[in-house]
């Protein structure tokens, strides 16, 4: 019976075990992990574009052929991910309409502009870096093929962490206009990155059900105050600093304290404002529409195979 079903689903999760898709599952379930996985597939895909940029115009060989790597690695994750949507009986072709007509959501950091190579660096070293956090935890989500996804996707984020580190300390051993340069990055990506780990608790929908779930493990302000804690050191490597008065070790609390985040920032992103939302929405439906005839082609050959089978 149903009440059997939602038993043993609940059971399942309190052993900390992992829900499958053929199992039942309450919709309410399926239907928060269908948005977070689009949402995320999503992120991956549109985040491909402001890193990818600067794929023809990398100031070296050596440059180009990592972010060429790290640009491919993304659509890898997107593709991943959207299959793991699958296993839920999502269909990608609808999920990509919907990021297509603005009726899904990916993330507020990547509709922020990539005007200099440092950006790259800080993409990597911040953006990743937040998304590690955030993401780490997860390979430890209710849902199986989400969790098993994340492995994966987590080794290939700390690879682009390491290289967006290791650019900006390269550039920080060259000219003033160098440094310079990252620390100009630096203070336009620090609030978005912090931004990117979502509304404060108090002020977070989701939150409670996908923690009962066990689908997050921690809140999104544990998380941020876990990636603030773990950046202020490397800056200080590094050399930078991040344009926040109030950033300061709190000896009682054992973690840093930071400055108040732009609320209002956060949610005009979220609701298509920022600014390159356009931008992206509009190559993404450009790249779709360019690909019409592949997707035709791939159709035709199949049903042909499958014809003379
Ligand atoms: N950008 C865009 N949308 C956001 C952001 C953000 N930075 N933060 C929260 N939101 C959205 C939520 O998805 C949710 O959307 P809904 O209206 O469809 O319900 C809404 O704002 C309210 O937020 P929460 O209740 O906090 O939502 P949730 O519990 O899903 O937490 C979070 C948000 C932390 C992003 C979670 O979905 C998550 O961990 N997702 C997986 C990681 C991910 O998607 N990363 C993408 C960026 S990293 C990368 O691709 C390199």
């Amino acid at each position: 019976s149903e009440e059997d079903l939602q038993a043993h689903f609940e059971h399942t999760i309190a052993r900390d075990q992992r829900i499958e898709p053929r199992d039942w599952m309450p919709e309410a379930y399926r239907k928060t992990m269908i948005r977070q996985i689009a949402q995320h597939a999503h992120s991956e895909i549109i985040g491909m574009q402001p890193e990818g940029n600067w794929i023809t115009r990398a100031p070296s060989l050596r440059r180009k052929a990592i972010l060429l790597a790290k640009v491919q690695d993304e659509a890898g994750h997107g593709l991943y991910l959207y299959s793991a949507s699958t296993t839920l009986g999502a269909d990608r072709a609808d999920l990509t309409d919907k990021l297509i007509n603005g009726r899904q959501k990916y993330s507020s950091i990547f509709n922020y502009p990539t005007p200099t190579f440092a950006d790259v660096g800080v993409i990597g070293w911040l953006v990743d870096g937040a998304a590690i956090c955030n993401q780490v935890p997860l390979c430890r989500s209710s849902y199986g093929p989400y969790a098993r996804a994340m492995i994966r996707i987590c080794k290939e984020e700390s690879f682009h962490q390491r290289q967006g580190y290791e650019l900006l300390m390269t550039m920080m051993r060259g000219t003033d206009a160098q440094r310079e340069m990252v620390q100009d990055a630096v203070n336009r990506w620090w609030w978005p990155s912090l931004m990117m780990f979502g509304p404060p608790d108090a002020e977070s929908p989701n939150t409670a059900q996908s923690m009962a779930w066990k689908i997050k493990r921690h809140t999104n302000d544990e998380l941020r105050q876990r990636f603030v804690d773990m950046s202020v050191p490397q800056a200080e490597a590094l050399g930078v600093t991040f344009p926040d008065p109030d950033l300061k070790w709190n000896a009682e609390r054992g973690h840093y304290d930071f400055g108040e985040i732009d609320w209002s920032e956060l949610k005009r992103v979220i609701s298509g404002d920022g600014p390159c939302n356009a931008e992206r929405i509009e190559r993404r439906r450009k790249a779709q529409e360019e690909g019409a005839w592949v997707r035709e082609a791939a159709a035709a050959h199949a049903a042909k195979k499958g014809a003379s089978a």
